[in-house]
């Protein structure tokens, strides 16, 4: 089967092509315009974005199809993101999907984003598949799955308030870094001078004495640590000469956090793999934190390449393929929401 993929929930415009079955897919094609625009406002500004996607869509696609050799008649259904996002730039790719779905008369599903996430490293790696323990760390979105099987995802924690990627965005403005401020936090981080720990702040959520029944046993809070950077900032000297300090006292307690829900998570369900996702999951302090917990219990852990970790459509279109095998298609008054919980929750 061949699926075209469709995305545009935030600020990158994303098609691409795919083709097989079941687990045994091969991306034929990925073309991401990423919205640069945005850098000079300091975050996506949702009104530019649906606009950029509205130019960028038929262009993007023409190119995913061309890359992959596929004319249009050999596309066998279209996969699109139409949740969660920023609903007048999900609706730019749900229209246009259905559309084209509509005039090739083929089917079109509607993806959410995030089992989008969840499928990406499966692309590139084979043995990234169910079970495992899922961790997607996006802009957005900061969940805790196990994964028994696609489509089967029970949600063991989410954050309380900020997202892993906003925190990183946020203390990177803090710092005085550009928009997104992720890649240059965990830069400055790695900047630091190894014996600089003038900096620690507290590990939010993490205490000895939790019980995997207590509600905050896998949920985490990053508002706190971000204020607690902003009180560094603003107690410090020199922020010019803290910066690095800071920033990587901040990203370890993140990290930390992140490393310490997951292990509890891997272990309560006795599972051999996990499987990272989300812009975050680019962050390689991250995965090799992870590595160093939990390889040696024997936990393999996977992660995307950057191009799969941050928004792309082939994700979309491996979990439209997933929907589709299983006879799954949307109609045509697909629409598009802000939030909608991932089809397939099971009882925590
Ligand atoms: O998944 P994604 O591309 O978009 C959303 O669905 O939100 O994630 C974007 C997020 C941004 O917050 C960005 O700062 C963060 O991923 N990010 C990183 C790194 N690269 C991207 N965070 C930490 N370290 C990185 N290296
Ligand atoms: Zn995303």
């Amino acid at each position: 089967m061949r699926v075209l993929g469709i995305e545009t929930s935030c600020d990158e415009t994303s098609a691409s092509v795919l083709e097989g079955r079941g687990d045994e897919v091969a991306q034929r094609s990925l073309v991401i315009l990423s919205q640069d625009v945005h850098r000079i406002f300091g975050g996506v500004v949702p009104e530019m974005a649906s606009r950029a996607h509205v130019t960028a869509l038929v262009p993007v696609v023409e190119q995913a199809l061309s890359d992959a050799a596929v004319a249009r008649a050999d596309l066998d259904a279209v996969a699109v993101t139409n949740a969660p996002g920023l609903v007048g730039a999900l609706l730019v790719g749900v229209s246009f999907a259905k559309a084209f779905a509509f005039a090739l008369g083929v089917p079109v599903i509607g993806v959410h984003h995030m089992e989008g996430h969840l499928f990406a490293t499966a692309l590139e790696h084979p043995e990234a598949v169910p079970p495992f323990t899922a961790l997607l760390v996006s802009g957005g979105h900061t969940l805790l799955l196990d994964v028994e099987a696609w489509g089967q995802y029970r949600l063991l924690g989410r954050t309380r308030d900020d997202a892993a990627g906003e925190a990183f965005d946020k203390v990177a403005k803090l710092l005085g870094l550009p928009y997104p401020g992720g890649p240059h936090v965990e830069r400055l981080a790695a900047e630091r001078a190894g014996s600089d720990g003038r900096f620690r702040f507290s590990r939010p959520m993490v205490r000895r004495d939790q019980e995997p029944t207590d509600p905050d046993f896998y949920d985490v809070s990053f508002s706190g640590l971000k204020t607690a950077v902003l009180n560094a900032v603003k107690s410090s000297s020199s922020v010019e000469a803290d910066r690095g300090a800071i920033a990587g006292a901040f990203q370890d307690a993140l990290i930390d956090t992140l490393v310490e829900k997951t292990t509890r998570a891997a272990r309560q369900f006795g599972r051999g793999r996990v499987v990272l996702g989300g812009g975050v999951a680019c962050n390689q302090t991250l995965v090799r934190a992870m590595r160093d917990r939990l390889e040696p219990r024997g936990v393999r852990i996977f992660a995307p390449s950057p191009r799969l970790a941050t928004d792309n459509a082939a994700m979309i279109a491996r979990a439209g393929l997933f929907h589709l095998e299983r006879g799954e298609q949307s109609s045509l008054d697909l629409n598009a929401f802000a939030s909608q919980p991932i089809p397939g929750f099971v009882a925590a």
